[in-house]
């Protein structure tokens, strides 16, 4: 077997693949770039990416050998999962283990924004902490704010739950009703709309499909509250940065915390960046050495399993597994 990680990833992945045979390794810090990932990828039965490689038919074709494509994320935009249905090709990913990390930072970010943590401990640096401000960085309270969860699946169900110990109602939208979590943590399904005009938080958890590219946009800022705290971990072109960097400059929303944005990464001198209000991260939710290493330990699980025949813990297109 020939198998080919697209970055480096904890070395457990590494150790569980070369039981196969032999593993290649990309070794820089950047990605490959689209023709290097084809360099890397030819003549190999299963891939490890992540989400910067763009995975699709015109790629597909060109490494006919590929048998599974094991991305090390939960989200999987970055492939065409129609177009490796098509071809036989598996595709797998890496849910429920980055699940609480994730959350945890999505409400890490909610509360950096709303008390100002990142723009006051900046101005420490800058020379500007003098005295004790009555009026300086007076933020958004937490505790007792409604909570507006854009939809509510694994994640957005564990943020659920930290929003509970903080007294937060919580509405929620989505394309599906999520009984369970209305009957086990008591929150209540609204439109989209509402959950804009209720929400003193609004955060994140949907995956980016043609449906939910742009969610955001002038008019749904519009909407929100002034006071309103925008929370993105999910996918940054959910969000369109034009508008979010009006509606921010505008005072049409207060704060933002997004660890996901669009362009990603964020140039230096993007605007965005020069938003106080604007708490900002390279995409980093489910960076904690325990969980990056579960994710590794999964997307080397499902390689070995598509290659050696066994079902593989996490595939998103079983159909195309054979027993032969
Ligand atoms: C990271 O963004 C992931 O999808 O796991």
């Amino acid at each position: 077997m020939r198998i080919a990680m697209t970055r480096k990833i904890p070395a457990v992945a590494e150790e569980i693949l070369k039981e196969l045979g032999d593993v290649d390794v990309w070794p820089e810090q950047l990605p490959p770039s689209p023709e290097k990932l084809l360099e890397l990828a030819s003549g190999r039965d299963g891939l490890v990416t992540t989400l910067n490689d763009r995975i699709d038919g015109a790629f597909l074709d060109q490494v006919p050998e590929v048998k599974v494509v094991s991305n090390f994320a939960v989200g999987f935009d970055n492939i065409d999962v129609d177009a490796c249905t098509q071809r036989g090709v598996a595709v797998c990913i890496t849910p429920d283990v980055l699940t609480d990390t994730t959350a945890d930072f999505a409400f890490a970010l909610l509360m950096a924004a709303a008390r100002r943590v990142s723009e006051s401990h900046q101005s420490i640096p800058k020379g500007e902490w003098k005295t004790w401000e009555p009026l300086g960085y007076l933020g958004q309270d937490v505790h007792g704010a409604t909570l507006g969860i854009v939809g509510m699946g694994r994640i957005g169900v564990a943020m659920a739950k930290r929003a509970s110990g903080f007294g937060m109602p919580v509405i929620y939208s989505d394309m599906n009703r999520n009984e369970h979590a209305e009957q086990e943590l008591g929150v209540e399904y609204v439109e989209f709309n509402d959950l804009l005009q209720r929400s003193d938080f609004v955060s994140v958890h949907t995956p980016l499909t043609p449906q939910t590219r742009g969610l955001f946009g002038a008019a749904q800022f519009q909407a929100m509250k002034e006071s309103a705290v925008l929370i993105n971990t999910a996918r940054g072109p959910v969000v369109d940065t034009d508008a979010l960097v009006e509606a921010l400059q505008s005072g049409e929303i207060w704060g933002a915390g997004l660890d996901v944005t669009d362009p990603e990464p964020l140039p230096a001198d993007h605007p965005l960046l020069s938003i106080d209000r604007a708490v900002i991260c390279p995409h980093i939710a489910s960076a904690s050495e325990t969980t990056r290493s579960r994710m590794a330990q999964l997307a080397a699980e499902n390689v070995k399993a598509v290659l050696t025949k066994t079902t593989p813990p996490r595939c998103l297109n079983p159909e195309v597994l054979s027993s032969d």
